[in-house]
């Protein structure tokens, strides 16, 4: 057996460091799985660097290249030998602080592969393979050396080289609409746009793939161009000036993945991603609490109120403790106030000209929040930027010192403009102003909702203040455009939200708000209900206004749901037809179950075998009501209660557009 081959065998299980003479050419190396499923090679051909992926022995991902274009200085893309090739296991089990899951296995194998150039200038470039059972994830470091310093990155090479033309669901990147904030589309990868965003996600023949990145820190991120023949290419969000990352060595890149999945259910259950980042760094985090929130959002999206002040006024003193009332007597932790500052006036997404610590003179803070405070309920700071990052950089410090002042913890931030400070949402510079609120946020004790944000790459296991961001399409556009078709729900769970928590803000009753016109949400209200157990936020919206809530039994639902889970399981789903999943309350023994359908009417068995044997529950049923129709009639909704216990089967009926929620509270 030749010397390699024989390193590599003998590394796989003894987790040593791979051995190889000097003089020895190493022309690939492997890295399985753990369970073998799923196998990557690293390969040279020519003096180029590529790698490959296979699934049970099938190309997945044939030779895709590796390396990249720099700025004034020679390509780090070929004339290259492996120098040497690492491989080790790794196994852990990790708690998080809160989540849609308490603890999480993080079991890899790795390759670590160091690329050499071969000319005078002997540049280095290693990249790390880790390969999951359920995906993998690949990463450059760019370590210190002579020849390469501080550089400018014009081009990341990595390609992932289908072996065919899978179905896709996608959303373009760079596009018109703010950022990510698009209904997705279903083709093939063939017919995707010129550039799209991720977690994009794909299936062929029964296999479910999802690219996406991990840790996204001081770099661009990551888009995936369509070349043609099947083949995505990373593209990164480039600065205004057309570079794509200004770095210098030491350096690593963020984690480029893919999620492999024999069930759409199993993309969502993957929790490769958040093993992809570092663990927390913020020490003591019993500070951050996961919870509910009302607030003055909705009524300025459907007209009822507005940001700015005069005499629609949202965020008054006086509405304000109409909601904090509202949150004591239904069990919210917290309530939200835009537009309670001085800035929105006329078309604040062109000035962006916010203050963040002087609020309109009918909304008094000392007297809001000695009211939240005496009602135990925190209050939601919202620091809307319009897109002016240098105005809200300026003011920082002082706005959180002012919310430090007031004993606020929470803060919702927003981007609304195409283009903040003239640079795109997702290029290095938003990445670094993002990370710097978060971790600003964090110094401060402040837990963070970001709308318009940079995408979720799995950093709250790092900064566990980063709860949840918006970043797709969320229940907004049902207020003031042609909204959320009832699929769009059915694809999130699968695409963005394989990303990490979304604040989507659920919750609205009055689903035909605006009879008059021709906005309207596009979901029963049982459906609207279901949405808090299939999206993941730690912070969820009772987005409707309290007149709408008051006096419907349903809310008990919104009421009852926790934000933060034990275990997550996804019972059964077609991706854009219908989804069911099952959480268990992280503090306590209850179950809960969304159910959720496209347009089309739905009868499912489900088998209670999730709940704890020998148990006996009541289940509390919230499902659409007789006739109920997303189109023509939303509102009904039945709610009832039996006695079940895991060995019963439900049927769920959903109606088109529709939903079933159920909480299964233990009996003593
Ligand atoms: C867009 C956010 O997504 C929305 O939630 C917010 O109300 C507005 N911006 C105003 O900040
Ligand atoms: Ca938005």
């Amino acid at each position: 057996m030749n010397l390699v081959l024989k390193t590599i065998l003998i590394s796989f299980f003894t987790v040593l460091p791979l051995l190889v003479s000097s003089k020895e050419k190493i022309k690939s190396t492997e890295v399985a799985s753990p369970d073998k499923t799923l196998k990557i090679r690293v390969s040279i051909k020519s003096g180029v660097p590529f790698y490959s992926l296979f699934h049970l022995g099938k190309p997945l991902l044939s030779d895709s290249r590796l390396g990249f274009v720099l700025k004034d200085q020679p390509a780090l893309d070929k004339d290259f030998k492996i120098a040497s090739s690492t491989s080790s296991s790794f196994d852990e089990t990790w708690t998080q602080p809160w989540g849609e899951v308490k603890t999480i296995r993080n079991q890899y194998n790795s390759l670590v592969v160091v690329f050499e150039e071969l000319s005078d200038l002997k540049r280095k470039m290693t990249v790390e393979f880790r390969v999951y059972n359920d995906g993998i994830g690949f990463c450059y470091i760019l370590p210190q050396q002579d020849n390469l310093k501080d550089f400018v990155i014009l081009d990341e090479l990595t390609e992932f080289a289908l072996t065919s033309d899978m179905d896709a669901w996608w959303i373009p990147a760079y596009g018109k609409e703010m950022d990510s904030e698009y209904l997705f589309r279903h083709n093939k990868v063939s017919e995707l746009a010129e550039k799209v965003h991720t977690p994009l996600t794909l299936e062929s023949k029964g296999l479910y793939l999802s690219f996406h990145e991990a840790a996204l820190v001081d770099y661009a991120s990551m888009t995936l161009y369509n070349k043609g023949s099947n083949t995505l290419k990373c593209d990164l969000v480039p600065w205004a000036n057309g570079d794509r990352v200004v770095t210098s060595t030491p350096m690593r890149t963020p984690w480029r993945t893919l999620q492999v999945a024999n069930k759409p259910g199993d993309l969502i259950t993957s929790y490769l991603i958040l093993n992809l980042n570092e663990p927390n760094k913020l020490g003591d985090v019993s500070w951050i609490k996961p919870g509910k929130y009302n607030g003055m959002w909705w009524g300025m999206h459907i007209k009822t109120h507005t940001w700015e002040g005069g005499p629609k006024h949202g965020a008054t003193t006086e509405n304000m403790k109409e909601l904090i009332d509202f949150a004591s007597r239904h069990k919210l932790s917290a309530v939200l106030a835009e537009g309670w500052n001085e800035g929105w006036e006329g078309d604040w997404t062109v000035s962006g000209n916010f203050s963040f610590t002087k609020p309109y003179p009918d909304y008094d803070l000392d007297v809001i929040s000695d009211y939240a405070k005496s009602k135990n309920i925190g209050l939601i700071a919202h620091h809307e930027t319009g897109g002016n990052v240098l105005n809200y950089e300026r003011q920082l410090e002082d706005a959180f010192k002012l919310c430090a002042k007031y004993d606020i913890h929470r803060l919702k931030t927003g981007y609304v403009n195409h283009r903040p400070a003239g640079e795109y949402h997702q290029g290095q510079f938003m990445v670094r102003h993002y990370q710097k609120v978060m971790e600003k946020a964090a110094e401060y004790k402040i837990m963070l909702d970001v709308h318009e944000p940079i995408k979720d790459t799995g950093l709250r296991r790092t900064y566990p203040n980063m709860m949840t961001r918006e970043g797709g399409r969320g229940t907004e556009y049902e207020a003031w455009s042609s909204g959320n078709p009832p699929e769009h729900t059915t694809i999130i769970p699968f695409t963005r939200c394989l990303g990490g928590p979304f604040d989507y803000t659920p919750g609205i009753f009055d689903i035909r708000f605006n009879t008059e016109g021709t906005f309207r949400v596009h979901t029963t209200l049982a459906k609207q209900l279901a949405l808090y157990v299939i999206i993941y936020s730690p912070l969820h919206m009772a987005a409707d206004l309290p007149s709408n809530y008051d006096g419907n039994a349903a809310f008990k639902f919104i009421e009852d749901v926790p934000t933060d889970w034990e275990t997550t399981k996804v019972v059964d789903a077609e991706i854009g037809k219908f989804v069911t999943t099952v959480r268990k309350d992280w503090n306590g023994n209850d179950w809960y179950l969304g159910s959720i359908t496209n347009s089309e009417a739905r009868t499912m068995q489900v088998s209670l075998e999730f709940l704890k044997p020998g148990k006996k529950y009541t289940a509390e049923i919230y499902q659409d009501g007789r006739g109920a129709h997303v189109d023509t009639n939303p509102l009904p909704v039945d709610i009832t209660t039996r006695e079940v216990s895991a060995s019963d089967k439900i049927t769920l009926t959903l109606a088109p557009g529709g939903g079933t929620a159920i909480r299964f509270h233990e009996k003593d």
